[in-house]
């Protein structure tokens, strides 16, 4: 078992990729506290965890607001009595819209849950990480910090943003046991958010669905979407001893697109 006795937090695990790593982390050996906004959601994905044999806790939350933010790490902690690992996974794309037409409330919102929300739980559990000597810290980000699609400006920003955080904080922390490192997935198109962007775009381009995804994928070099449990598995690897000595770093899982 990978992540025996550790306490991982992972945002926006009531469906999609953090819901995958849920299962993964609670499989390897690991107490999961799952949150998000949608507790329905959460009392589910907690319900399967449970019954595979999983040690597994949530708390409704929206993580654009400080305080809901803070209360989430307090009630894992007085769950589980610690966050060994935090996974920033929470996420939604925004406005399908170019930069001149962007509401501003609306951009706000994107770099909240993505960025701001990454920034203030990494605040949170750093404390007690850097008294252990020991964590983990995993954001994620996306192939959109790496690549250039229109229509995503506040998605991209915050998914870039998300590296330049996981790298400053990997710095402060390398040499005090802690290690961060972020996921660049391509299309995951099994999800919700995903689904619903594919839905928007082929719209917008007068294509079907169907054709929308075919074209998108035909640009992999592997030709095919990924799944939420193949970025269940690298966030596995990066989470766990096995990665001991990457910090600072992104990888992508995403079929071959990016190369940097
Ligand atoms: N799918 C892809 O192709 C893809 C590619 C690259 C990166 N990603 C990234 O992967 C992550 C997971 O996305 P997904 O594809 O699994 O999408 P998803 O199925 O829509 O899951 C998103 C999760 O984030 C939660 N969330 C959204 N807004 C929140 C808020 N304000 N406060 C708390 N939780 C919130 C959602 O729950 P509630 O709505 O209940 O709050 C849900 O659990 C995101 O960061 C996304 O940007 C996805």
């Amino acid at each position: 078992m990978e992540l025996k006795d550790r306490v991982a937090l992972i945002t926006g695990s009531g469906r999609g990729i953090g819901r995958a790593i849920a299962h993964l982390f609670a499989k390897e050996g690991a107490a999961v506290f799952l949150t998000a906004r949608t507790q329905r959601e959460l009392s589910a994905t907690a319900e399967e965890v449970s019954k595979t044999g999983g040690r597994v806790g949530f708390a409704a939350a929206d993580l654009t607001q400080e305080a809901e933010c803070a209360h989430v790490v307090a009630a894992c902690r007085e769950k589980f009595g610690s966050v060994d690992i935090l996974v920033n996974n929470a996420g939604h794309y925004g406005p399908v819209v170019p930069v001149e037409g962007y509401p501003l409330a609306e951009f706000d919102k994107v770099i909240s849950i993505h960025l701001r929300a990454a920034f203030l739980l990494s605040k949170l559990v750093l404390p007690e990480m850097y008294a252990r000597k020991s964590g983990v810290i995993l954001n994620m980000s996306s192939l959109s910090a790496k690549a250039a699609y229109s229509w995503g400006s506040a998605y991209a920003a915050a998914k870039a943003g998300m590296l330049g955080l996981t790298r400053v904080t990997a710095a402060e922390g390398a040499r005090k046991g802690v290690r961060v490192n972020a996921i660049c997935p391509g299309p995951v198109t099994e999800t919700q958010m995903s689904k619903e962007l594919g839905a928007v775009l082929a719209k917008k381009m007068g294509v079907s669905a169907e054709e929308q995804l075919a074209e998108f994928l035909n640009g992999l070099l592997q030709g095919r979407a990924q799944t939420a449990e193949e970025i269940a598995r690298a966030a596995l690897f990066l989470c766990s001893d096995q990665s001991s000595a990457i910090t600072g770093q992104s990888i992508n899982v995403d079929g071959g697109v990016a190369f940097y």
